[in-house]
């Protein structure tokens, strides 16, 4: 910054607490600076560089920093102080929304905005030109936007919406609200086409135009609804408290939006990485999901009897292990009805249902079969018989307890049976936890996509993305490495898709711009995934060599020769047994205590087995090899 150029007005400088304020210089001399607060008169002395960042301690102010502009690509002079006091007025001023270009920047009210959602009378402007045409920032637009395109460009018909954020920053929250007007733009289409078929006269093709258009419409209104008739037991069994959001979903959802012309005529979902973890060890402060504190307290005195099940939830360690059992202002009873209303809603006969619930309580009292060392060396046996005939009762698998203390192994010609060390039982019953609640979401997915699709054929789709947002909490584990690494690689793939890909084009294009500077974090990337010694590959290495001298502290040490010293990995100041990763949203110190345990879900092949052969036959349906086929 020129010394002129900085005395001759106003600055954004680093503000101690604020981040960046407005303020004016008052001197500057040799390497400091004296800057003069704009509200409050403060004054603040600095370096002229940032020391550590080597960044400048101020910014000119441009007149389009003041102005409330839509989209921040219309400011000069672009700089993060500008750009983050423009998103702060607006947001005081309830403007939650902000473009930067194409990509739309939103920021989580908290509150509901009056008016914020209403759909505006359409019917006289083209359907799917409204928001767009004026360009407000609105999710609307982005929806508008795709499907326009779908609609109209024949090179990029299939369309997706990515939503990112970090957790509880109301990713989830926008996705509902964009499939609402996608729902909108579909209807719309259909009764025009509808107005128009009947308008051109009563002839058997315009009849034939009016019956398509009004299956169609109805159609819409059916995937709409069938959609939101599935959201309570997706969240019931998908979201749960954490300390950032006390709805905060843990799975990846992909939502498919399929269009014939420009209607809806179905939906599929996809879902990625439920976080199994939190079945067996919900962090401090956190919950367990949802469904295991509603059906404790919703179900009516005589099931819960015959689950076994209490309504103090806290009594089950899987459900109290976290320290908390409830939500303020949420009531789990009248929750559960409205999840058992949307599960009979689409179609889950009561009999499955109430296959369900025993497969939830049978987790929830896995939770407390614990394991005392047994008679002979190396060995252990069942703590409390009771607890593990209950589990067995209620899955209809009569060995579990045998299967939970031994394992089989199988040589060419004989099998023999290993006893399982307390440590190593207490896995086998994590891992079969687990993997039950994880077979028993995937199969509710299953149920949801079967009641979205269609007979309809589609010729194009719009995607919708909703993964778990970007997680720091103060103790972080293996859940949070999981969740930040798929964000960074969603971030990879963002700067590919933007930056990569767009300077490609120009240059084939021959088009001479200077290269654009972005934080590349292909590093952050491949610390966490390249072979052989990526935190996670290693990991994996460690958890298969499985001996018993293995703890997650040789793990720490292992990371520590393999990466010190490279900057995106540091050992931490703060504990011995934490290590930070530096990621493209911030430093995160993770605790490496129970990253092997979590990360080894291998359930025995034994307990499979029991499982795949239980008198239940929903039980056998979930662990069945091909669950796709069977259902
Ligand atoms: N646009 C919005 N208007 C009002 N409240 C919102 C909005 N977006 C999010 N919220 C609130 O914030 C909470 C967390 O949002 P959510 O979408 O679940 O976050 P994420 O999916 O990013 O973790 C919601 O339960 C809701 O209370
Ligand atoms: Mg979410």
């Amino acid at each position: 910054v020129g010394r002129a150029r900085l005395m001759s007005g106003r600055v954004w400088y680093q503000h101690p607490t604020q981040c960046w304020a407005l303020g004016s210089v008052a001197e500057a001399q040799g390497t400091t600076v004296l800057v003069r607060d704009a509200d409050t008169a403060e004054m603040t002395e600095l370096p002229l560089e940032d020391p550590k960042s080597g960044e400048a301690s101020t910014h000119p102010c441009d007149p389009s920093h003041m102005e409330n502009l839509p989209d921040i690509a219309m400011m000069n002079n672009l700089h993060p102080a500008p750009l983050l006091h423009l998103l702060r007025r607006r947001y005081l001023e309830d403007q939650i929304y902000t473009f930067t270009g194409e990509i739309l920047i939103s920021i989580n009210p908290y509150m509901d905005i009056e008016g914020l959602y209403d759909i505006p009378d359409m019917e006289a402007g083209d359907v799917g030109e409204f928001f767009l045409s004026q360009r407000i920032p609105h999710v609307f637009t982005v929806a508008e936007r795709a499907y326009k395109a779908m609609r109209t460009n024949p090179l990029r018909k299939n369309q997706s919406l990515i939503v990112s954020g970090e957790s509880g920053a109301g990713k989830t929250e926008a996705c509902k609200r964009i499939m609402q007007f996608l729902a909108f733009l579909s209807e719309g289409y259909s009764s025009r086409h509808d107005d128009r078929a009947a308008a051109s006269g009563a002839g058997a093709a315009s009849a034939t135009a009016t019956a398509t258009a009004a299956a169609a419409a109805q159609a819409t209104s059916n995937i709409e609804q069938r959609v939101l008739d599935c959201n309570p037991f997706l969240e019931a069994f998908g979201n749960a408290m954490t300390l950032r959001n006390n709805n905060s979903s843990r799975f990846g959802k992909f939502i498919k939006i399929e269009y014939s012309r420009g209607a809806i005529v179905g939906a599929r979902m996809r879902h990625y990485l439920l976080e199994k973890a939190r079945v067996v060890s919900p962090q401090s402060g956190e919950r367990n999901y949802h469904i295991f504190y509603q059906l404790c307290r919703g179900a009516d005195p005589a099931t819960r009897a015959a689950l076994g099940l209490d309504s103090a939830p806290e009594r089950f360690r899987y459900l109290g292990s976290g320290g908390t059992t409830t939500i303020p202002g949420v009531d789990d009873a009248a929750e559960f009805e409205e999840v058992v209303a949307a599960l009979t809603d689409v179609g889950i006969p009561a009999g499955t249902q109430a296959s369900m619930w025993r497969t939830v309580a049978a987790i929830t009292h896995l939770g407390d079969v614990d394991f005392v060392p047994g008679s002979v060396a190396e060995s252990s046996a069942i703590a409390d018989a009771a607890v593990v005939e209950r589990v067995a009762r209620l899955l209809g698998a009569a060995d579990v307890a045998s299967k939970l203390v031994t394992r089989e192994v199988r040589a060419r010609t004989e099998t023999v049976t290993v006893r399982l060390t307390p440590a190593q039982a207490r896995e086998a019953r994590d891992a079969l936890a687990k993997a039950a609640y994880d077979r028993l979401f995937s199969w509710l997915i299953r149920q949801a996509n079967r009641c979205l699709e269609s007979d309809h054929h589609s010729s194009a789709f719009i995607g919708i993305l909703d993964i778990f947002g970007f997680e720091i909490f103060d103790v972080n584990s293996f859940e949070q490495l999981c969740i930040n690494y798929a964000n960074e690689k969603l971030q990879n793939l963002f700067n590919h898709h933007i930056f990569v890909m767009e300077q490609s084009q120009y240059a084939s294009e021959g088009v001479d711009v200077t290269s654009i500077e972005f934080i590349n974090n292909q590093p952050c990337v491949d610390l966490i995934e390249r072979k052989p010694a990526g935190i996670l590959p290693m990991l994996d290495d460690v958890c298969r060599q499985a001996t018993r001298s293995m703890n997650d502290d040789k793990f720490k040490t292992r990371l520590d020769q393999a990466h010190k010293g490279t900057h995106r990995f540091y050992g931490s100041t703060r504990q011995h047994n934490e290590f930070v990763v530096a990621h493209f949203a911030g430093d995160v110190h993770y605790r490496v205590d129970g990253f092997i345990g979590k990360n080894n879900d291998s359930l025995t092949q034994d307990l499979r087995e029991s499982m795949q052969s239980a008198d239940d036959p929903f039980v056998r349906l979930l662990f069945c090899d091909d669950p796709a086929a069977a259902c």
